[in-house]
């Protein structure tokens, strides 16, 4: 890159061949690309929303409708349509759902701004009029949310029903919610006069085979993991857990080492000495009046057989983060020598039972010490199906969670969208100057989620509109589009509902990303990258995108 002044050298400041691309150019491609990511994801919104499947480097095959997932596995190049992915990761982390929505909103809201700035409206008076929006929306959330109270089982089990409409595995939500709402009011615990939920507390297990029906939710931990001898016992009653994080085995040197042997005796004499060493360290776990031993590392084949002979139950080479779970679960601290193990470290579980799951065998560790710790043992027919129901019941988890905490709903089915639409229009009424348009673009903007709901229901999208609105401003506020049945319909009667925090963290996540995106005039993109580096092939990709709306180049 290099500015050229009259009769001067030009000046070289970027490295060669980094691409430069400025102004409008930089801007407009930057939200083709991200529009094009939001217009993928916008068909698998809703209860009738398409799934993809998405195939990568290696083959695996993934097939959800969760919008980060989804986006996650598509490898997506773009700086900006990578931006589109992080929006969709933030919204997973911070309330679980809303994840193909809160994408959705953005790219709706980079088109209403393309509009605008091709009236010839500063880029940052758009920004402006997009924040104050963002803050009215806000405002308009918090006044027609409903509140409940943070652990009534059916609202719960509502938020958590609509969670799981949209998925692969809707047909089974009614039994998979009450899973759902179980772990959560098991590991809900109170704190500054509200209520936490911790989900890490509830740890997902998934095995193939069964039906959906068969997940269960046990009270405590699934380990999997089969007991390491035939001679062990399956079953222990009132578990003493050791938890070890080294191996029961003899210690080879680092470096190589010769006995010479000359006799039969000296032989026999040393592996009496090895056995010896091997038999202490059995005896170190009984002494510590441990009767179960769960180990991170190996376990030598003669210490498992002496460990049965105590009737000690083992298992050998656990997960870091089952022992972690194991350590809070049942108390017991984690040592890293046999040698350290006391009875005050071992840990406490009514029952450690190893039962046969389809073709595995897996630990059942059950009343554990802490009682706030729970699994889900998900079944399904296949492992795709397992994946997809792990990832639903995730969702339906953090739903149930974010209405635990935060105890105030809204109805779903688009309701509250046109609703905030219309009283985002009146507001805007009364703004001055141009940020006025800007504000009633973001009213628009918003509208995309029950319009793209009825779309994808297979209704007029155009007379549904028409029809919500005209029903909002009669005053019937939870009217929304009955995404199952194809019609407009009170989303209360049919319990479709959702957390505030869920709405409120999209419009936020999605502001900030809009803004983010027309803030930026200058995209410098060094070629030090392998491939087709971003700026090259990459902007020139974009300069290709130009040609969206209409056809989408490949993005995978
Ligand atoms: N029965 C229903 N009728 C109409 N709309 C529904 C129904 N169930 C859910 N919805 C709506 O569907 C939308 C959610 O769809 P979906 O779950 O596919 O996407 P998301 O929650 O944005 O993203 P993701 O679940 O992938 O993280 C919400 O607006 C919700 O109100
Ligand atoms: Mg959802």
């Amino acid at each position: 890159m290099s500015a050229p002044d009259a009769g001067q050298q030009p000046i070289i400041i970027l490295r060669e061949g980094t691409e430069r691309n400025r102004g409008s150019d930089a801007r407009n491609s930057n939200i083709m690309a991200a529009r094009i990511v939001s217009e993928a994801v916008k068909t698998s919104l809703g209860p009738k929303g398409m799934d993809k499947m998405l195939v990568d480097g290696f083959g695996d095959v993934t097939i959800t409708n969760d919008g980060a997932t989804m986006l996650k596995e598509m490898d997506v190049q773009h700086p900006a349509a990578k931006m589109m992915v992080e929006v969709s990761k933030t919204q997973d982390d911070e309330v679980g759902d809303g994840t193909t929505s809160v994408v959705v909103l953005t790219g709706e809201l980079l088109g209403k701004a393309v509009d605008l700035m091709d009236k010839k409206i500063h880029p940052t008076v758009i920004i402006d009029g997009y924040r104050d929006a963002q803050e009215q929306a806000l405002k308009i959330l918090d006044e027609i949310a409903i509140k409940v109270k943070p652990r009534d089982r059916k609202t719960l089990k509502k938020i958590a029903m609509t969670s799981m409409a949209s998925k692969l595995i809707s047909g089974h939500s009614d039994y998979l919610s009450d899973v759902a709402v179980d772990a959560i009011l098991q590991v809900a615990e109170e704190a500054n006069g509200g209520w936490k939920a911790d989900l890490d507390m509830v740890k997902i297990e998934k095995k193939p085979g069964a039906s959906m029906t068969d997940t269960v939710l046990v009270r405590g931990l699934i380990i999997d993991k089969e007991v390491a001898h035939s001679d062990m016992p399956r079953h222990v009653h009132k578990a003493k857990i050791g938890l070890l994080n080294a191996a029961m085995e003899i210690e080879k040197t680092e470096f190589d080492s010769k006995i010479s042997i000359e006799t039969p005796d000296q032989m026999q004499s040393y592996l009496d000495q090895e056995e010896k060493m091997l038999r202490d360290m059995v005896k170190k776990v009984k002494d510590a009046g441990v009767t179960v031993l769960l180990c991170q590392k190996g376990i030598d084949d003669m210490v498992q057989h002496f460990l049965a002979r105590e009737g000690i139950m083992a298992a050998r080479r656990l997960k870091k983060s089952d022992m972690e779970a194991l350590a809070k679960a049942t108390g017991a601290k984690v040592v890293s020598s046999v040698d350290e193990l006391t009875a005050d470290d071992a840990g406490y579980a009514e029952a450690v039972e190893e039962r046969k799951i389809g073709s595995d065998k897996l630990l059942f560790v059950e009343g554990c010490k802490n009682p706030k710790a729970v699994s889900i043992l998900v079944r399904g027919g296949t492992e795709r199906i397992v994946d997809e129901a792990e990832r639903s019941i995730h969702d339906a988890l953090s739903v149930i969670k974010d209405v635990v905490e935060d105890p105030r709903i809204l109805a779903g089915g688009g309701a509250p969208e046109i609703e905030v639409a219309r009283k985002l229009r009146d507001y805007a009424s009364k703004v001055k100057g141009r940020e006025r348009l800007a504000v009633a673009a973001f009213a628009d903007a918003i509208e995309v989620i029950p319009t793209t709901l009825a779309e994808n229901a297979g209704m007029d999208p155009i007379d549904a509109m028409a029809e919500l609105q005209s029903r909002h401003a009669k005053g019937e506020k939870w009217v929304g589009v009955d995404g199952i049945n194809g019609k407009i319909a009170n989303m209360e009667e049919i319990n479709v509902f959702e957390p505030v925090a869920v709405k409120a963290q999209a419009i936020k996540s999605a502001t900030e990303a809009s803004t983010m995106l027309l803030k930026i005039d200058d995209v410098i993109a060094s070629s030090k990258s392998k491939g087709p580096p971003p700026g090259a092939e990459g902007m020139g990709g974009m300069g290709g995108m130009g040609g969206m709306p209409g056809g989408m180049p490949p993005m995978m």
